[in-house]
């Protein structure tokens, strides 16, 4: 699958198979977190055959089961934290899928097993992303349509269906992207090839901005647009 495919494709999935991933999977992810951990200034670790995080009332009351690996979503406390967590996390995400492993996002029903995680005196924990072969491929949910995300007040064109192509795939792509609760709380502007992206108020919107950044990229490309 190419990685559209994958955007298309992807859904949370809450309940693996008990089998443990693939080795070549394995030397892959590892890879491509050394390399987000570079680019991104972050501390993405890879946790395999960890049943912990995920065995308590709350994890199974949030439909958990069975889940044993996770990237633990580590960094450096700071401003742009979040933002870059969303934005290589979700790029592992894509990676994952690639690999034939479904996932989860998590902020919230997951316990923190300290014994297992590497955080830095100076680093937190923004959340983990389970992952594993999924039980099912996931289901379709209800999403925000283009125009409601659309921000025309603070962009030159003021219609959306005015919009380049390259920005409506854009924002086709941000659209299937996972938010916490799935509030899709942002909006997008363009003037040029500038365009913003701007959060509502809530826990985890700015990580939810990152994530959705990455999937706005990938549709809009091979356009080369500056973030405003
Ligand atoms: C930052 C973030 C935190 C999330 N936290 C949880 C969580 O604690 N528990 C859970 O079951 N799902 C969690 N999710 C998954 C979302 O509920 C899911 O992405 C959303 O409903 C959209 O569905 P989709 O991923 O299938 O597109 C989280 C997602 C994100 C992006």
């Amino acid at each position: 699958m190419n990685i559209r495919e994958c955007v298309k494709m992807r859904h949370s999935v809450r309940a693996y198979e008990d089998r443990p991933i693939d080795t070549k999977a394995v030397e892959d992810l590892k890879v491509m977190i050394q390399q987000c951990n570079r680019e991104g200034d972050m501390h993405f670790q890879l946790i395999q055959d960890e049943p912990k995080a995920f065995s308590s009332l709350l994890a199974k009351y949030g439909k958990f089961s069975n889940v044993k690996n996770y990237i633990t979503v580590v960094g450096r406390r700071r401003d742009d934290l979040d933002d870059k967590a969303g934005y290589y996390g979700e790029k592992l995400v894509i990676r994952c899928m690639q690999h034939g492993l479904n996932t989860c996002w998590v902020g919230g029903t997951y316990k923190k097993v300290k014994e297992v995680i590497d955080v830095g005196h100076d680093e937190k924990i923004v959340a983990v992303i389970a992952l594993g072969y999924g039980q099912t491929m996931g289901s379709i949910r209800k999403s925000k349509k283009p125009e409601d995300v659309f921000d025309g007040k603070s962009s030159r064109i003021s219609r959306y269906e005015d919009t380049p192509e390259w920005f409506k795939k854009g924002v086709e792509m941000a659209l299937l992207a996972p938010t916490a609760m799935n509030r899709q709380k942002f909006t997008f502007a363009i003037s040029g090839d500038r365009v913003k992206i701007k959060s509502g108020f809530g826990k985890f919107t700015k990580l939810d901005v990152g994530i959705v950044k990455y999937h706005f990229e990938i549709g809009a490309s091979p356009k080369e647009f500056v973030w405003a």
